[in-house]
């Protein structure tokens, strides 16, 4: 399965519950790529929402501990294999775990793709993704080139994991 993030210099994801910049064209890679398909995401992520709802046109898997959680239009998983099982029906690159730190964190060992969103500046944040450029077992394998949004620049990349020996 895949999962998909945008990251900092310092691979950080967010800061008191929201996300560090929105990028238009981020935003528009993350609905091309995963419309139509399975996202997996943790209950704070799915309160950063707008409006604390799902995502629309997507299977909505949201991961929470709290046995008396109910969201329309998601299904409420109280663990990791639950999840799985939810997502049994769909090809694995049609899954898409979309955070936040702990969802990314407990997923990992089963994604074999990552879209990542590289944002070339420092924010000041609470909650990361493990540095893949530092994980063994993951390889850069495409990067866009750099584009910008007002000062920022940014690149698209795809790390895959290595082939399991
Ligand atoms: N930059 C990005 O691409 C990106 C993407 C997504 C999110 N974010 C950011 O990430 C931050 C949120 O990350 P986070 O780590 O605090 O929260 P999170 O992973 O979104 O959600 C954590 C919650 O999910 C549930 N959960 C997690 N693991 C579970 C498991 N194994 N079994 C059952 N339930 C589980 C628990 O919910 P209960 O408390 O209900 O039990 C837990 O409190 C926000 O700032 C958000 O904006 C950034």
């Amino acid at each position: 399965m895949n999962l998909i993030a945008a990251v900092d210099k310092n691979w950080a994801i967010g800061k008191a519950g929201r996300l560090l910049v929105s990028i238009p064209s981020d935003r528009e890679t993350f609905r091309r790529e995963t419309v139509g398909k399975a996202v997996i995401m943790g209950h704070k992520t799915l309160m950063s929402l707008p409006g604390g709802q799902p995502l629309a046109k997507r299977t909505n898997i949201v991961l929470s501990r709290d046995p008396d959680l109910r969201v329309k239009g998601a299904v409420v998983c109280r663990s990791v294999e639950e999840a799985l099982g939810a997502v049994g029906g769909f090809a694995p690159g049609d899954i898409f775990v979309i955070g936040g730190q702990e969802t990314y964190d407990a997923f990992l060992p089963y994604c074999d793709t990552a879209f990542i969103t590289y944002i070339d500046y420092a924010y000041q944040a609470d909650t990361y993704l493990r540095n893949l450029d530092r994980e063994p077992d993951w390889t850069l394998c495409e990067e866009s080139d750099e584009l910008t949004y007002f000062n920022l620049c940014y690149t698209f990349r795809r790390y895959v994991r290595k082939e399991r020996r």
